[in-house]
């Protein structure tokens, strides 16, 4: 049995009040139980965030590192930065970050490595265009992904969290059919058990337009172990909601 996770993404929004407001409204539930729960903020926010959930059922996470550990790379942020802020898991591979600036697989697998040696949780994003999936291609395209992350991190692999996020998913409101999700989520656990004796305790993430009103059906497929939640992390209402669907699933 696997815990389920629920992470909200926050991407590029928020500021000093609105964070503020933001975790005050989500702290005034009681602490969730049979369910984990982080945020991943932005960068120059991580010091007030840690302040604010210290002591609190709600982790703290990050949505991007460096994968070097230190040195003359202006502008990158370490894994070791993130730990001395309480960083419990760091997002990699984000198709935002493949699309926008360039990420290969292999360098989003050496992201998780840096993360893992700081022992912080990656969580690794990996996931399909439109394009792709309308050529048959979704299989392959997410296990080449994945068995780059697995190549680069030998037996650390158990320590990772994979999400599937279909590209065509991620705030569209266009959500993947609990189907279509499951399908591939059990086709990355059968990668998962080759590459590790740890597999059934691994956590595997659904992200793509997650909402208050789809969340239970996702959440009860077998494989579907918690959400990556962009747009609905940011309102209060909607990610207990779904929160709320994941303590039930
Ligand atoms: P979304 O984003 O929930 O807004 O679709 C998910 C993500 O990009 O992680």
């Amino acid at each position: 049995m696997r815990t389920k996770l629920i992470v909200g993404n926050w991407k590029m929004n928020g500021n000093l009040a609105a964070n503020a407001t933001l975790l005050r409204d989500l702290l005034a539930e009681p602490t969730a139980t049979g369910c984990d729960v982080g945020v991943c903020v932005p960068v120059p926010y991580l010091a007030q965030v840690h302040a604010l959930l210290a002591g609190t059922a709600i982790e703290l996470g990050a949505q991007d590192l460096s994968a070097h550990a230190v040195g003359a790379y202006t502008g990158e942020v370490s894994a070791a930065m993130l730990k001395d802020f309480g960083v419990r898991y760091c997002l990699v591979g984000h198709s935002e970050r493949r699309q926008y600036h360039g990420e290969s697989d292999v360098l989003v697998a050496d992201k998780a490595k840096a993360a893992l040696a700081a022992g912080i949780t990656p969580i690794v994003c990996v996931g399909e265009t439109l394009a792709e999936r309308q050529a048959g291609l979704t299989q392959d395209v997410v296990k080449r992904q994945l068995a780059a992350v697995i190549h680069a991190n030998g037996h650390c692999i158990s320590e990772i969290v994979v999400a599937y996020e279909p590209v065509w998913a991620i705030g569209t409101g266009q959500v993947a059919s609990p189907e279509q999700a499951q399908a591939v989520h059990a086709l990355l656990r059968l990668q998962l058990q080759a590459a590790s004796p740890h597999a059934e305790r691994m956590k595997i993430l659904y992200g793509g337009s997650m909402n208050a009103a789809n969340a239970a059906a996702l959440l009860a497929q077998v494989d579907i172990d918690g959400g990556l939640v962009g747009g609905a992390a940011l309102k209060a209402p909607d990610f207990l909601s779904i929160i709320a669907a994941a303590q039930q699933g």
